[in-house]
């Protein structure tokens, strides 16, 4: 049992934790929804993320949603920080060792694709590795050999659906693309994504999906659309604007996950 696995069960109790949820930038708020909360800061983990990037938070909450034990990682590591695309590996082993099955994400992303505005919801239902880093480059075991068929689970994803058109709002299904950022794509490399097929671009959740699959965890993904990728629109691209749009992603990912982690 790794450290931060005992950690977690002396103050958070040893029942185990059936689903986690990975906040992207501008969504911590969607943790606020989480009941009998118990709060843990992550620089009280071992191998958690440290350093932070604006918007995202910093801190491990355990507790109910939907009558389901839940534990929500309020920020996530970037492989931009430092160049360790496996960074988030010991923080989901540890939610694979608190007995989680479920594996929830989410980010922000630039969208390349008319049907996703900024405000909307993307389910992603595939993604391109345009990155071309891997978590699990140096894992020893032939478990390394993930099978990327259906990573996104189906299921999840039509459950999504039809949580969003009972809510009134359309989670549309697209491919997303990772970048390694931290800089943004230029307008020549928006276009190449749409060539590619790509329906969203970003900076994130491609390798925590790998590593889900990994640990044998059902994985869904969802993006909160900030902003129209480079050139697509006249609006001005920064970090500043994800965090102010992602508010209108947040709203609805307050409403959609609660039903989606009640239905699982
Ligand atoms: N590109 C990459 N990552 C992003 C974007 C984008 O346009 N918007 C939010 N995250």
């Amino acid at each position: 049992m790794t450290t931060s696995v005992q950690t977690i069960q002396n103050i958070a109790g040893t029942e185990p934790v059936e689903i986690a949820l990975v906040l992207g930038s501008g969504l911590s708020a969607v943790a606020d929804l989480v009941e009998d909360r118990v709060v843990i800061p992550f620089s009280q983990l071992e191998g958690f993320p440290g350093g932070g990037v604006s918007g995202h938070g910093r801190d491990l909450v355990i507790g109910r949603m939907g009558g389901k034990r839940i534990a929500i990682l309020t920020g996530r590591e970037h492989y931009y920080e430092h160049g360790n695309a496996a960074a988030m590996r010991p923080a989901l082993e540890t939610m694979a060792g608190l007995g989680v099955k479920t594996l929830l994400l989410t980010n922000s992303a630039g969208s390349v694709d008319d049907r996703f505005r900024p405000g909307d919801l993307m389910l992603i239902s595939d993604h391109i590795n345009y990155a071309g880093m891997n978590p699990l480059i140096g894992e020893p075991t032939d478990r390394r050999f993930v099978n990327m068929v259906d990573c996104y689970d189906p299921a999840l994803r039509g459950k999504a659906k039809a949580i969003g058109e009972r809510l009134g709002f359309s989670v549309g299904e697209g491919i997303y693309l990772w970048n390694s950022g931290p800089s943004f794509e230029t307008v020549a490399e928006i276009q190449m994504a749409i060539r590619l097929g790509a329906n969203a671009v970003g900076m994130s959740t491609a390798p925590e999906v790998i590593l889900g699959r990994f640990l044998g965890m059902k994985v869904w993904a969802c993006s909160s659309i900030t902003n129209m990728g480079a050139g697509l629109s006249s609006e001005n691209i920064s970090h500043e604007h994800t965090k102010t749009m992602a508010v209108q992603g947040a709203d609805k990912l307050k409403r959609l996950i609660p039903a989606l982690v009640e239905e699982l």
